[in-house]
Formats: structure tokens, sequence, C-alpha cells
């Protein structure tokens, strides 16, 4: 299955990404993770990156195209992969369709996850997040057990740089701006699968893997 996650900051993509590649065996790409791990090793991609991502704008296209085209051309994503944060401009959303044509591929479907602005704020700037395994908590709606510490592995969790409030806003008009044109792009195509991201994580997993399976 090749498969797209679509959804503004905060909506709940890596979260629903963790299910979807559990029951569907497929690589989870998150642009948003392979930046913050190249931030993490020191980069020059990494150091590129991190100078939008702390402003909370989009890395550039020129970036992140070729980036995401590489990663698809691994040999894992042969049977299919779950984008997590990519497209997220119309021209990245071209690229994706080009790099794919020329593997003879086509993407199956586009989850789009709602959430209302006024929830998504909450949700990004409460999300904590292990810095040892990558496990994301919320301290209201999905916390660990021991507050700060891991359930998985024992890690401290961190709060994301770019969750502070103000920061958050900034990434919901760049999203409101730069990416919600994919829905109605997507909606043309036919493929989009809109989901509703308010209720409970585990009620929204169940609903996309449904959508998912019945198509
Ligand atoms: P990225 O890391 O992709 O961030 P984002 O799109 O802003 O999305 P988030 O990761 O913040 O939210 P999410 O939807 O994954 O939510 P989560 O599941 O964690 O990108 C970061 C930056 O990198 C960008 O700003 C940009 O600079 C750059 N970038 C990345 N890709 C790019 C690209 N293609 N082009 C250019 N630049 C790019 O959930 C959030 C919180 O809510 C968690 O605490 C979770 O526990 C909680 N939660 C989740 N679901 C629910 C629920 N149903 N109910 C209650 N709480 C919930
Ligand atoms: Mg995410
Ligand atoms: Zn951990």
């Amino acid at each position: 299955m090749r498969t797209i996650l679509l959804g503004p900051p905060g909506a709940g993509k890596g979260t629903q990404a963790e299910t979807i590649v559990n029951e569907f065996s497929i690589p989870h790409i998150s642009t948003g993770d392979i930046f913050r791990s190249n931030i993490k090793e020191g980069t020059t991609l990494g150091k590129k990156a991190k100078e939008y991502m702390d402003q909370g704008l989009l890395v550039p296209d020129e970036l992140t195209i070729e980036l995401v085209k590489d990663r698809l051309l691994q040999d894992d994503c042969k049977n299919g992969f779950l984008l997590d944060g990519f497209p997220r401009t119309i021209a990245q959303a071209d690229a994706l369709e080009d790099a794919l044509k020329s593997m003879n591929q086509s993407l199956d479907c586009v989850i789009n996850i709602v959430v209302s602005a006024e929830l998504l704020i909450e949700r990004a700037v409460g999300r904590r997040v292990c810095k040892d395994c990558g496990q994301t908590y919320h301290v209201k709606f999905n916390p660990s057990s021991k507050e700060g510490i891991c359930d998985k592995c024992g890690g401290e969790l961190l709060q994301r740089k770019d969750d502070t409030e103000e920061t958050v806003s900034k990434r919901i008009s760049v999203y409101q701006e730069q990416t919600e044109p994919l829905i109605e792009y997507y909606t043309n195509k036919g493929i989009i699968i809109n989901i509703d991201g308010e209720k409970p994580i585990d009620e929204v997993s169940r609903d996309i893997v449904a959508s998912l399976r019945s198509r």
C-alpha cells in the first residue's frame, strides 16, 4: 500500500502512523523525523533545516524533494510506504507523482486527518517525546505512567523545540496557506479518505484501519 498521512500540526499523524505501519507492514517515512535526526547528528542538511523548523516555516522544496525521492528508492519501499508530513506543497505533490510514475507506481490513497484549529495548539504544546526511542506522549491525552519517563525504554521525555504556543500557531498558518490546498488536489484525484481526528486515539486508529481495509 502506498499512502500519505495529511493533516495539520498536532493532528495525530505520527501517532496514527505507528498503528498503520504495524498493521500493513510498510515503512514509516516522516520528513520531520528525518530532519530532526539530521539536526541531532549535526549534518549539513540538519543545520539548514533547523533554521526553518525553529521558526515554524517549511524547509525549502529543493532540500525536501530529493531527500524523499532517495528514500523511496530504498528496498523496503518496494511493497509500499506511509509518508507522514510529505508532500506539504503542490510542488512536492507534483514531484512525488513524477517520481512514482518513473518507478511505475502510483498512490493508493491519502488519509486526511481532520482536527479543528482550536484543538491543535493544546495537542502540540502538551506533546512529550522520548529522547531515546522517539515514542510520543501527551501530558493530558496520552500520559506516560511515570511523569517525564518513557514507558517503553525509561528514556527522558522532552518537548520539541517547535512546540511552543507561538511556533505552533505559526506552523498552523503555514499549513493553512501552503499545505491545505493539497486536500483539494487529492480530492480531485479521487483518492482522499477524510478521517475525524477529534475522537480518542484508539478510535481514530480503528477508523483509519477500517477505511484502508475496505478499499
Ligand atoms: P513535522 O514533524 O511533520 O510536524 P507537523 O506536521 O507540524 O506535525 P506534528 O509532528 O507536530 O504533529 P502530528 O500530526 O504528527 O501529531 P502527533 O501524532 O505527534 O514537521 C516539523 C517541521 O519540519 C515543519 O514545521 C517543517 O519545518 C519541517 N518539515 C517536515 N516535513 C516537511 C516538508 N515535507 N516540507 C517542508 N518542511 C517540512 O500528535 C500530537 C500530540 O497530540 C501528541 O502529544 C499526541 O499524543 C496527541 N494526540 C494524537 N492524537 C490524539 C487524539 N486523537 N486525541 C488526543 N490527543 C492526541
Ligand atoms: Mg509528527
Ligand atoms: Zn523511549
